[in-house]
């Protein structure tokens, strides 16, 4: 997450790509970097706009986005790269087939709010007295934005929590605080999403904390389903080892289940702990490889990735996404 934002000289995307096209209609894109600087550019064969990159958004797991000014607006460019397919396409939710002029092809204006909203959560201390400042910004997901002190609105209230030290340690939250405030603040979680319009679309399939608040049958107050559980905010995805069966054998062992079955006689506080812990449900299907069945992976259309569906189900063949 440190690399949720950057600057486009240290992008490594823009640094290995010195030049990238993309073609609709008679708009020809062009994202061109010399090593120093990158520059956004559309032209329509009679007309060309170009403008420098401020900045990056996204470290590429998925895609890049660029944001640049033109005309004293900040836009965001009507096309990011994909990973997956190494090249520029439209951005997600931006698309305009055919674009109607040079400068609506260009980007989308992100009105204040929305640019707001944009660092506030790919960067730190993005505000000052709740208006955007680039100046002093931190590009990507610091140590400041989780641990404090912040001057991020979204962590602001929970760091008051933590007021007599300045460092905050999110291990004192307990779990669903933890998976649907503390990382539900930019990953979004069940209330945010409550109020969005058709609950997201299929693109909620990226509001892990809502998707994980909503599995059947399991308690979001549970700390062995918080975020943490499965992941360490600290690695990226690839260092961590989230798709791992202990993460959910952890509850669903029969082999465990026995055991505690066993205990059953004594009534200690422990013994009981561990009777509500492990389920003697089974899976009647497989042993091994539990979330590539139970988390499947969704396409969000126009992004080219297909996103862990974090509610955690039994999924039927045929049957629509649940929302
Ligand atoms: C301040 C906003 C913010 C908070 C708080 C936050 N995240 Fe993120 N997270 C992001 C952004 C933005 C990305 C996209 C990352 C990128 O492009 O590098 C991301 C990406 C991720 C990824 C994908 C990893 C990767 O390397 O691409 C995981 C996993 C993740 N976050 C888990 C968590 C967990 C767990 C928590 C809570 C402990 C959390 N995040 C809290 C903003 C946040
Ligand atoms: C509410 C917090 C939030 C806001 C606002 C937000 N993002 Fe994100 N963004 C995230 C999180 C969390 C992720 C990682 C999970 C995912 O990919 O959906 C992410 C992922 C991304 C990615 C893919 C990153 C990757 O690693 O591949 C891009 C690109 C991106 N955001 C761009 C933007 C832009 C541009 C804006 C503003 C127009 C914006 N985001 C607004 C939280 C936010
Ligand atoms: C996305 C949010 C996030 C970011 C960014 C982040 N942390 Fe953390 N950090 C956490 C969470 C959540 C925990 C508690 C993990 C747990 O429950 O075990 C934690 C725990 C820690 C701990 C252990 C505290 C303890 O009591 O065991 C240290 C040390 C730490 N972080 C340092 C850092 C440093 C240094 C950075 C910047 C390089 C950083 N963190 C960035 C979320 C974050
Ligand atoms: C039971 C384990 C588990 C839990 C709990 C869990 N995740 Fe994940 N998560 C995964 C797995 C597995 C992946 C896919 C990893 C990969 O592709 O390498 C993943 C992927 C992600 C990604 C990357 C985007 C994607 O869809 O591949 C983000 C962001 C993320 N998780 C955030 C969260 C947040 C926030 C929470 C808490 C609400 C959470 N996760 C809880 C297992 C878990
Ligand atoms: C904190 C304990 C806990 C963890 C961790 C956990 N589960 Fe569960 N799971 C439950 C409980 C409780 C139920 C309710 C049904 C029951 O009593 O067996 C359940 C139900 C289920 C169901 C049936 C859902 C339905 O729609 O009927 C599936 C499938 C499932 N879990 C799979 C998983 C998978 C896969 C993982 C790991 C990604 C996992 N669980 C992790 C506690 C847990
Ligand atoms: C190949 C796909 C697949 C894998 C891998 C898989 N499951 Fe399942 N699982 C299913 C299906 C399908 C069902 C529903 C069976 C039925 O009701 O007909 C199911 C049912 C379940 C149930 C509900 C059982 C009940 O009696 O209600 C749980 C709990 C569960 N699985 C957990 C797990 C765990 C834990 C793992 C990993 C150790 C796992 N599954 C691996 C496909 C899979």
């Amino acid at each position: 997450m440190a690399h949720a934002l950057q600057k486009p000289s240290e992008s490594p995307v823009l640094k290995t790509h010195p030049r990238m096209t993309f073609r609709s209609g008679q708009f020809l894109y062009e994202i061109v970097s010399d090593g120093t600087q990158s520059v956004y550019r559309v032209t329509d064969g009679k007309e060309t706009l170009d403008e420098p990159i401020l900045y990056a958004f996204g470290n590429a797991h998925v895609a890049q986005t660029y944001v640049f000014r033109h005309g004293g607006k900040l836009l965001e460019g009507r096309v990011s790269y994909y990973a997956s397919i190494d090249g520029l396409d439209w951005t997600v939710g931006d698309a305009l087939d055919p674009p109607p002029d040079l400068e609506e092809a260009a980007g989308r204006d992100i009105d204040s709010d929305e640019a707001r909203n944009c660092f506030s959560c790919h960067g730190t201390a993005a505000l000052a007295n709740g208006r955007l400042q680039l100046d002093p910004l931190i590009p990507g997901v610091s140590c400041e934005a989780c641990h404090g002190p912040g001057q991020k609105h979204a962590m602001a209230k929970l760091l008051e929590t933590g007021a007599d030290s300045m460092i905050f340690n999110p291990k004192t939250l307990d779990a669903e605080t933890l998976s649907q405030e503390f990382c539900g603040a930019c990953h979004r979680g069940v209330d945010s999403v409550a109020v969005m319009p058709d609950l997201g679309g299929v693109s909620n399939v990226r509001f892990q904390p809502y998707r994980l608040f909503n599995s059947r049958g399991h308690d979001a107050k549970d700390p062995r389903l918080t975020c943490t559980a499965c992941h360490d905010p600290h690695l990226n995805l690839g260092q961590q080892d989230a798709g791992n069966d202990s993460h959910c054998k952890i509850c669903h062992d029969p082999g465990t289940a026995a055991q505690t079955r066993h205990t059953k006689q004594d009534k200690s506080a422990g013994a009981k702990r561990r009777e509500a812990s492990s389920l003697s449900t089974k899976c009647p299907v497989a042993g091994d490889k539990c979330m590539s069945c139970h988390m499947p992976k969704v396409e969000v259309p126009g992004s080219h990735f297909q996103f862990t569906d974090h509610r955690i189900r039994i999924v039927r063949p045929g049957e629509p996404y649940p929302y």
